[in-house]
């Protein structure tokens, strides 16, 4: 193992909740994601900035570019441990540690299908060889970076002895994080709390690795899956930006970090993100790949902050926290929008007629509420220009 005393937190006893951005590997992955090395090193710095604790940087065996954007990822960034990612193979786990030679903290990620389906028809293993192959390649990939972690891919569908043998042996060969991957999205919240508290009470040497979660979304769990790991001691997520990833994504790394955040008193734990520029790393991954995220998106959609519904804009008006429960500043978005439309009603009419300068009488404004709403059931949402229009007495539709 290279500088054992160098590296970064990994083994640190320190309880919170490492962030592991898989964004530029497994989100990048995804049809329509792909990045060049330029635009993954625009998101690295990026992720950097946010804090992340471990950024996968990629696949280096992969290509020649994603050998050189991880290669350029690690010689670059001076913070988060580096982290390439290596099938069990003596050639893959090689090109990974001469990707990562110049980082300051580095880590290969190696991993190999454990569950019966994946052994019988994927890999044509027996128990015994993908312990021996798993032990192997842990070994290997010890004395090219500074700590190792060994993912059991298709860990939810395995035999939970087996895994805690695997797990075990990994181990005992010198990997100090254990991912237990969510493959294929097919498990529940109530399942993967039973499995990590099996998983730290069965595997040996437990007490000196970090468990770590990597959920898939096909059937809408990640996130509420990896919240649960984390409430039986998963002390590392693996989650990317706008929950890309293969097939339905990733979980999303926003609304784990936030649910962690605003459930703080219920987790009892916490990361060390910089929550107010997740919205600027989400806008910076669709200008990067061209993707847009939908309006409703948790976090950071468009609406995630935006209220037209007369009685939630009244509500909002007098207390915000009776329909919001973070700020948007805390996630880097500047302010909640109170849209105007044919929901919204007199309180928030008044109120942005206020800020334009206009000081209505009530007789006026019974008027000028009537004339909003016939407009707002044309249009989908009334901007300042329809409403200046109307306060001063002129046809909205002519002006604009
Ligand atoms: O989903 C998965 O199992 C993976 C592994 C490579 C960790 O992405
Ligand atoms: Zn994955």
């Amino acid at each position: 193992m290279k500088n054992p005393e160098q590296h970064g937190s990994d083994n640190s006893s320190e309880d919170r909740v490492r962030i592991f951005d898989t964004t530029l590997r497994d989100g990048e992955q995804a049809p329509g994601f792909a990045m060049d090395r330029r635009a993954k090193l625009r998101m690295a710095h990026m992720l950097e900035a946010l804090g992340v604790d471990v950024l996968e940087a990629g696949f280096p065996q992969a290509s020649p570019d994603d050998f050189a954007a991880v290669a350029e990822i690690a010689r670059t960034l001076t913070v988060p441990t580096v982290c390439a990612l290596a099938r069990c193979q003596q050639g893959d786990i090689e090109t990974a540690g001469r990707a990562l030679e110049r980082a300051r903290h580095s880590r290969i990620h190696v991993f190999l299908s454990t569950s019966p389906l994946h052994r019988e028809h994927k890999l044509g293993m027996s128990k015994a060889q993908v312990l021996d192959t798993a032990v192997a390649a842990v070994e290997r990939a010890r004395g090219l970076c500074h700590e190792v972690e060994f993912s059991a891919e298709d860990a939810l569908r395995t035999e939970p002895e087996f895994l805690a043998e695997v797990f075990s042996a990994a181990v005992a060969a010198g990997a100090t994080t254990l991912n237990a991957p969510d493959t294929v999205g097919y498990t529940t919240p109530a399942e993967m709390e039973q499995l990590f508290a099996y998983l730290r009470q069965h595997v040996k040497g437990a007490e000196r690795v970090i468990f770590s979660t990597h959920c898939h979304d096909d059937l809408g769990m990640a996130v509420a899956n990896s919240l649960a790991a984390v409430k039986a001691g998963a002390r590392q997520v693996e989650c990317t930006i706008n929950g890309i990833g293969e097939r339905a994504g990733n979980a999303s790394l926003e609304e784990i970090v936030m649910a962690l955040r605003v459930r703080e008193p219920y987790f009892q734990t916490g990361t060390r993100i910089d929550s107010r520029k997740l919205y600027p790393a989400s806008r910076l991954l669709t200008q990067l790949t061209g993707q847009a995220v939908p309006r409703n998106k948790a976090i950071v959609g468009d609406n995630a902050f935006a209220h037209e519904s007369g009685i939630h804009q009244h509500g909002m008006l007098k207390h915000r926290g009776t329909y919001e429960i973070m700020h948007p500043q805390d996630v880097g978005i500047g302010e909640t929008r109170l849209v105007l439309g044919k929901h919204s009603g007199r309180h928030a009419l008044r109120q942005r007629l206020q800020a334009l300068g206009h000081q209505p009488e009530d007789a006026a404004m019974d008027d000028i509420f009537a004339r909003f709403k016939a407009l707002a059931d044309k249009k989908r949402e009334i901007h300042d220009e329809d409403l200046e229009a109307i306060a001063l007495g002129q046809d909205p539709e002519a002006a604009g």
